[in-house]
């Protein structure tokens, strides 16, 4: 059972990338754990910190290969299905979306990460915090997301 750490704030500039960064580096090189960061921030600053140092582009990263293009495709999805059967059945068929856009990218030894990319929909600040506030479906479906993740990767 993968432990979820979750680092979030409204205020910019107080280390939440280096420290997500860092505890994730620190638990791959020095404890040998298996993680995956995932880049929920539109300004894709850990996104950006992953690849430079697996030495990749942001031009070789498919639209379809981002966190933000599976949340927008979620969002379009299950706006009119219901929590409860979203919470039964999960996210189901939706898993080859999933498989598709999961970039596995060895940067430290166990490290990989889930790219977000600037150049789609929910690519302005708060807009991914804004919808994950004011949409039931949106936060089940990160959260069905990540279960579907941990399952099947
Ligand atoms: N512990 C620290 N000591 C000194 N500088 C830091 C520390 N943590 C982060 N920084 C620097 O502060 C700036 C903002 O950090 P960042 O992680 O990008 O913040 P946030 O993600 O909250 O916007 C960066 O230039 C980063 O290098
Ligand atoms: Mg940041």
């Amino acid at each position: 059972m993968a432990k979820k750490i979750f680092v979030g704030n409204y205020k910019g500039g107080v280390g939440k990338t280096t420290t997500v960064f860092e505890i994730g580096a620190g638990l791959a090189k020095k404890y040998e754990k298996k993680v995956l960061l995932i880049d929920l921030d539109p300004q894709c600053s850990l996104t950006s910190i992953c690849m430079q140092i697996a030495g990749i582009s942001f031009a070789n990263i498919k639209p379809e290969e981002t966190l933000n293009y599976a949340f927008d495709l979620y969002g379009e999805n299950l706006k009119e299905t219901s929590r409860l059967q979203i919470l039964k059945d999960g996210i189901g068929s939706m898993y080859d979306y999933i498989k598709n856009i999961i970039k596995s990218i060895p940067v430290h030894r166990q490290l990989n990460f889930i790219p977000t990319s600037l150049d789609l929909k929910n690519s302005r600040i708060n807009d991914l915090a804004d919808r994950l506030s004011v949409s039931k479906n949106s936060i089940i479906s990160i959260a069905c997301l990540l279960s579907e993740i941990e399952k099947k990767r």
